[in-house]
Order: structure tokens, then sequence, then C-alpha cells
């Protein structure tokens, strides 16, 4: 595999009439929604991420001795090489019209994870062997290191899939709660809805293993996920697929992050391009975070060896950013790096 331009050509021919592959995947020119790459409807959850990312500038600082930054990131006792990870991303025959296959998709997203030293999430759909399949990779090809997210289907099959994940020895379990209304699995006979606390604590009491809930946007869910017993949340909209008109993660990150710091791990997705985002939403109170289109892309143009060289990329960006804004290691991040613009 050549360089990023090359697998961004490959990609571009694979996903024609779904996704452009434009310069920064921004959501403005989308040809698809959901299903497809796009956002939701008028895609506004998934352009406001990306403006609200645009409205965090970074303060440029060099007289220090902060060179040689160590991104090394410790999650739930596994060390990986930084706070960057693979969002969940599956269903190709939905969302691609069947042009890239399951198999190879979540393959370079596990493998492709494992090669940069971090991890990827799996994915759930109403097509069944999905789940299993994203849980087969992340134990035969990464060792167990992945998290697989179930869909908030009826407590009884959650506790399910969660023990077939925890044979299968991953590093935590999730559930992404935001997808509470996705007609696809109520039409294919399995039924979503949202959980109430009751019941989030039901199944987390079930399981040893870290639970995850993704798809937390304000502050009050955040609480509520902390009296769960969730171990953490991915502050996230779905990448603007799940409804229309949220605002962005990175607005929302500061109200989250003020109410539940040191009570949950706090991590986030939502329009992630560069390793500067990645230091934009740590200094504003995440402690790491997801990447999903972007490596959708370099799955389907590069394989395996196109998400390690994204991840890579995202790896050097912020080595670089933290050398330039004077921070030596992730806890010296804080709101010193920042300078905001309004909303
Ligand atoms: C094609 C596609 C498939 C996705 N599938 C899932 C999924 O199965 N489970 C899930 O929790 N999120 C899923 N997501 C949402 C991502 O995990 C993530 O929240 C979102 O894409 C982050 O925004 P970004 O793509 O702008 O980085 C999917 C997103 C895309 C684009």
């Amino acid at each position: 595999m050549g360089d990023t331009k090359e697998v961004n050509n490959r990609a571009r021919e694979r996903l024609k009439g779904i996704c452009r592959v434009c310069p920064v995947c921004n959501g403005r020119s989308c040809p698809s929604g959901v299903p497809g790459m796009g956002g939701r409807g008028s895609g506004t959850g998934f352009r406001r991420n990306r403006t609200a990312l645009d409205r965090v500038l970074l303060n440029l600082r060099t007289i220090h001795d902060a060179g040689a930054p160590d991104t090394g990131y410790n999650f739930f006792g596994t060390k990986l090489s930084m706070p960057v990870m693979v969002a969940p991303m599956c269903e190709t025959t939905y969302n691609f019209l069947g042009n890239v296959d399951d198999y190879s998709f979540i393959h370079a997203q596990v493998v492709g994870a494992e090669a940069s030293g971090t991890f990827a999430f799996t994915g759930d759909s109403p097509d069944p062997p999905l789940y299993g399949m994203g849980l087969e990779l992340i134990r035969e090809k990464a060792g167990g290191r992945g998290v697989p997210i179930i869909k908030p289907r009826e407590i009884k099959e959650i506790i399910r899939l969660i023990k077939v994940a925890e044979e299968s020895g991953v590093l935590a379990v999730g559930i992404d709660i935001d997808a509470a209304g996705f007609d696809n699995l109520n039409r294919a006979g399995q039924p979503v809805g949202p959980l109430s606390v009751p019941k989030l604590k039901e199944i987390i009491g079930r399981t040893s293993l870290p639970v995850i809930l993704k798809g937390i946007m304000t502050a009050d869910e955040a609480v509520k996920a902390v009296q769960c017993g969730a171990a953490g949340i991915v502050v996230s909209n779905h990448g603007g697929r799940a409804l229309d008109a949220t605002p962005g993660t990175a607005e929302v990150l500061p109200e989250i992050a003020a109410a539940v710091t040191g009570e949950i791990r706090i991590f986030i997705d939502g329009g992630i391009r560069s390793g500067e985002d990645v230091l934009k939403l740590l200094a504003l109170g995440a402690e790491a975070v997801l990447v999903g289109r972007p490596v959708a892309i370099a799955a389907v143009g590069g394989e395996d060896e196109g998400v390690d060289l994204l991840l890579k990329q995202y790896h050097n960006d912020l080595k670089r950013a933290m050398l330039l804004t004077g921070c030596s290691e992730l806890s010296a991040i804080g709101s010193q790096v920042i300078r905001k613009t309004e909303w």
C-alpha cells in the first residue's frame, strides 16, 4: 500500500455514490445520509461536530523543556500507544450497498488498530453474524484487545451478548444507547429502545467487565451513567446518525466533564480528523477519543495497512501538537492549551 493519497483514491472509487472522500470529512457535501456515510436528516449533527472543533484553537507555546512527549495511555489496565481508538462501524451491506464486505472491513479496523498500538471497538447490527465476527477478530487477531458495542436491545439479549463477549477475553463491553430509535433493527424483529436506570443497573451488575455507555450528550445523562455503575461514557451523537439537529460533541463536553470528571471515564467521538483535534478534546475534558469515518475510508481504500497508516498519522500529529503546546505527557494537557471562540 502506498500513501494516504493512494488509499483515498481507491476508497473514492469503491464508495462511488456513498462517499466523496473529501479533503476534510465534515459532512458538507455528503452524497449519502443513513444508510451510507452521512448524517441523519439535514446532517446538522455531523457538520456541527466539525464546526465545534474548528472553533477551538490551540495556544502555541515553545518556551519550555517538554520535548519528546509521551502519548502512552492506560485503558482499564491495558497500555495503548495513544488515547485514540477506532469507533465501532459495521453493516457494509446496509451502508455501502455491499461494495465492501464486512469481514475485510472489520478485519482492517481490528488489525490496523493493533498494528498502531491501539484497538478497535466493534459494532452490532440486525445481521446476527456481524457481532460475532467482530468478537472473533478481536480474539483471533488482537489477543482480546478490543471492545464490542451492543445495540440497546431487550435486556435478556444484551446480557447474553455480554456473556459471549466475556468468553472472548475483551477489555470491556459497551452499549450504543443512542441507537434506541434505529428502525432497521425494529424492522428485523429485533427491538431496540431506551434503557432506564434500573435496567442498566441490572445489565451492568451481571458482568465484571467495565461497561461503557456510548451516546451521552447531556450532563444529566452522564450523571445517570455514573448512578448505573457504568465505567465509562462516550460523548457521542453517533456521528450525527441517531437524531437530527444535535449539537457538536465538543460543545457539550465541557458541561459533561464538569459534572462527572473523576467519577467515570470520559471518551468522545465525532468529527475528529487529526492529532490536533485529539489534543483539543483532551484539553476540554476527555481522556481518550474514537475516530470513525476517516478509519472507514482507510479500511475501504487500504485495508489493514491503510488503517495503520492513518492511525500513525494521528499519533505523529498528536506528538507534534503536544510538543508545540508544552505538554510532555497526557496528564499535562489542560485548559492552558486551548483558546475558545464562540460556539
Ligand atoms: C458507516 C458507519 C457505521 C457505524 N456503525 C456503528 C455501529 O455499529 N455501532 C456504533 O455504536 N456506532 C456506529 N457508528 C458511529 C461511530 O461509531 C461513531 O460514533 C461516529 O462515526 C463518529 O463520528 P465520525 O465518523 O465523524 O468520526 C457508525 C458510523 C458510520 C459512519
